[in-house]
C-alpha cells in the first residue's frame, strides 16, 4: 500500500518538474519576445540600429553548425579505406555539454553517496524502509493490544506464540494460587469445566481484568497488558480437560465452552 502511494507521489513529482520546465521555457520565450519588442520600439524612436534575438541563430548555436554537403571537403579526413572516407563532424554542443553534465553528476553522486555518506544507498534504503514498516506494525499491534477488552477479547487457537506468552505470564503471576498446571491451590481449579465466574473467553478475561478482590483474586488490569490478558485467558482455556494431578475439586457451574484446541496447547506445554 505504501509503495503505491510513494510511486504516485513520485509520478506527481515528475509531472510537476516537467510542468515547471515547460512553464520556464514559455516564460523565457515571452521575455525574449517582449525584450525584442521594446528594443524595436526604442530603435524606432531613436533611429538607432538594433539586433533582434534570433531563435534560428540560437538554435544553431546549441545544435552545432553542420557543414553543408557542398563544403564537406573542408572537414574530410585524410584516410581512405577502399573508398570509404571519414568526415570530421563535431558533436552538437548540447550533446557534448550533456556529457560534461554527467561527469559533474557522477562526481556529486560519488561525494554524496560514497564519500560523505549523506544519502542512503539502495540496500540501506531498503533497511530503512523495513525498519519503518516494522515500527508501524509494532505501533499497530500495540494499539490493537491495548484496545482489547472483555467484549472484543478473542480465542486465538492455533496461535502458538500467544499460548506460549500466556503460559509464561501464567507461570510467573498466577501459578502461586492456581497451581503450576492450573490444578488449583488457593484459587480454583482452572482445568475443569466448572467456573465460579463463567468459562467463556469473555468471562475469563473479565475475571482476570477486574479480579474478585473480596475473594482473593487480584485485578490484573493495571499490571498486565490487554493483549497479555487475552493470551493468558487463552492459555487457561487451553488447559481444559488436561486433568492435572492433585486437581482441586470442581467449584461453580458447569460451562462447556469453546476451548482452545488441545493440540495447540500440547505444543507449548
Ligand atoms: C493471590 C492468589 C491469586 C493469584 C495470584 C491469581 N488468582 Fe485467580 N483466583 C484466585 C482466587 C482465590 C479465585 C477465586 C475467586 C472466587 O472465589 O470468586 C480466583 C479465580 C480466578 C478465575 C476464575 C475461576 C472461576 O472458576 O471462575 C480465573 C479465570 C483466574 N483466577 C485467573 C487468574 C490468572 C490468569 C491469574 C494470573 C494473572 C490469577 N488468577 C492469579 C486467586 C488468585
Amino acid at each position: 500500500m505504501d509503495n503505491k502511494i510513494t510511486s504516485i507521489e513520485d509520478l506527481l513529482l515528475v509531472i510537476l518538474v516537467i510542468l515547471m520546465i515547460g512553464i520556464s521555457l514559455v516564460l523565457i520565450f515571452v521575455i525574449l519576445q517582449t525584450n525584442n519588442a521594446t528594443r524595436r520600439l526604442i530603435a524606432q524612436k531613436t533611429g538607432q540600429e538594433y539586433e533582434e534575438f534570433d531563435f534560428g541563430k540560437w538554435w544553431k548555436k546549441i545544435n552545432g553548425t553542420t557543414v553543408s554537403v557542398t563544403d564537406e571537403k573542408s572537414i574530410m579526413l585524410h584516410h581512405d579505406y577502399d573508398g570509404i572516407k571519414e568526415l570530421d563532424n563535431h558533436l552538437p554542443p548540447w550533446w557534448v555539454n550533456m556529457f560534461y553534465l554527467t561527469i559533474v553528476f557522477a562526481i556529486v553522486y560519488m561525494l554524496v553517496y560514497h564519500v560523505w555518506d549523506k544519502a542512503p544507498l539502495p540496500a540501506e534504503e531498503y533497511e530503512l524502509a523495513m525498519e519503518k514498516a516494522r515500527k508501524e506494525v509494532e505501533a499497530f499491534q500495540q494499539q490493537q493490544g491495548n484496545s482489547i477488552d472483555e467484549k472484543s477479547v478473542q480465542l486465538t487457537p492455533g496461535d502458538a506464540g500467544a499460548l506460549a506468552n500466556g503460559k509464561t505470564i501464567f507461570e510467573s503471576n498466577c501459578a502461586a494460587c492456581h497451581g503450576a498446571s492450573g490444578e488449583g491451590t488457593v484459587g480454583p481449579n482452572l482445568t475443569d469445566e466448572y467456573w465460579l465466574h463463567g468459562g467463556s473467553i469473555n468471562d475469563v478475561f473479565k475475571t482476570i481484568k477486574y479480579g474478585v478482590p473480596e475473594k482473593g483474586m487480584i485485578s490484573w488490569q493495571s499490571t498486565i497488558k490487554p493483549k497479555d490478558m487475552q493470551d493468558v485467558a487463552n492459555y487457561i482455556l487451553s488447559l481444559q480437560g488436561s486433568k492435572p494431578a492433585n486437581g482441586k475439586a470442581p467449584e461453580g457451574e458447569k460451562h462447556v465452552a469453546e476451548t482452545v484446541a488441545a493440540a495447540d496447547s500440547a505444543a507449548v506445554q
